[in-house]
């Protein structure tokens, strides 16, 4: 074996061994997500759909207004979550001191985690009213996440190592060679099948690809690779493969075909993440500027929580 082989292994190992860890890693935040926003949306049901002009008669008032006991406390504790989830993730990507402590892609999980529930309890907060100049904090905010999930569907096109460092061209054509061979000689595909795989596997046919036409891209090769999947499959059912092998065939094939997408677009993608972080940053500076003067005024008018 050579030291690809040899680093390829590695890789695999350590992506299985941290699966199920990882799965209920994910899993947690989103069943806490979910539960959040729930609870909070049955609780408060009856007040936030109230109009405007009759909140102040409804007995959830004093609770749910945003200077309420728990809408202002879901103000400050979501304040909190997107500071933490900023700053934590800003630190470990940028100091030195750092680099060692996680993979830098389950920070960033973390990362949206705080930064999604954080701006859900800021909307509870607000009890669905946008007034006044914090207003304009709230709508950043609201873009800033919009954007973070446009940025994260970019992010995950780059391929990386399971630390969630970038692998360059070298290690993503070795990694798609290894991926080949290991297709051809464990499942034997036909010939002909064979050349749809090379067809579709092409990497020069994404070269002409825009910034943007990247997107028409991906949506066509998509519904291709699904199709030439699915004769896969078909041709699997005649071999006398055990069920696990098949389905272990047809993920080989599939991690094949997106492995050469993502080597095709790499660069495309590169600049239009990079594009994406001056959208991302400046919305989020906007945003935390203005709820800084928002909690001056506040506290200058006297508004004070539990303490
Ligand atoms: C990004 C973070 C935040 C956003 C987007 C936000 C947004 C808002 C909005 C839209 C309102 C309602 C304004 C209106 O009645 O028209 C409000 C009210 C209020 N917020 Fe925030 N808020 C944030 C963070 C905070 C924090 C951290 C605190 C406390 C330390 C806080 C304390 C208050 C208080 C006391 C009120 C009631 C003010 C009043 O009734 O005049 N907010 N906030
Ligand atoms: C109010 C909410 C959010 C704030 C304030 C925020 C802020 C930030 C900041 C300051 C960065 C660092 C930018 C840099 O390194 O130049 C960042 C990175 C990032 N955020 Fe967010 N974010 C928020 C929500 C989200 C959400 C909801 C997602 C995804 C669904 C997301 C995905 C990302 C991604 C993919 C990166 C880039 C990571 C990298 O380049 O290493 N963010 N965010």
């Amino acid at each position: 074996m050579t030291t690809e082989h040899y680093t390829f292994v590695i890789k695999i190992f350590f992506t299985r061994m941290n699966n199920t860890l990882h799965k209920i890693y994910i899993a947690a935040f989103f069943i806490v997500g979910i539960a959040v926003a729930i609870l909070l949306a049955i609780n408060g049901y009856t007040y936030y759909s109230t109009i405007e002009e009759e909140k102040f008669f409804n007995a959830s008032h004093q609770l749910l207004k945003p200077s309420g006991y728990l809408g202002h406390g879901l103000g400050i504790l979501g304040t909190l979550m997107m500071i933490v989830g900023v700053a934590i993730y800003m630190i470990r990507k940028r100091f030195r001191l750092f680099f060692n402590l996680g993979f830098l892609k389950h920070w960033l999980e973390f990362h949206i985690f705080l930064c999604t529930v954080g701006p859900m309890l800021i909307l509870y907060h607000t009890a669905f009213k946008f007034g006044g100049i914090v207003a304009v904090s709230f709508w950043s905010m609201v873009l800033v996440v919009i954007s973070g999930i446009i940025g994260r569907f970019i992010y995950v096109q780059i391929p990386r190592t399971i630390q969630g460092q970038e692998l360059s061209i070298k290690d993503l054509n070795a990694l798609n060679d290894e991926i080949q061979f290991k297709l051809l000689n464990n499942y034997k595909v036909n010939a002909s099948l064979l050349a749809e795989f090379d067809h579709i596997n092409r990497i020069s046919k994404y070269k002409s690809a825009s910034t943007l036409g990247a997107v028409v891209f991906i949506i066509k090769d998509y519904f291709n690779i699904k199709v030439l999947l699915n004769k896969f499959k078909k041709e699997l059912r005649k071999m006398n493969l055990p069920r696990s092998g098949k389905k272990e065939a047809v993920k080989t094939a599939k991690q094949m075909l997106i492995m050469s997408r993502r080597i095709g677009l790499l660069r495309t993608m590169q600049k239009l993440f990079k594009y994406w972080h001056v959208a991302h940053l400046p919305f989020a500076i906007i945003m935390f500027v203005i709820m800084i003067v928002h909690v001056a005024v506040t506290i200058a008018f006297g508004y004070k929580w539990v303490f």
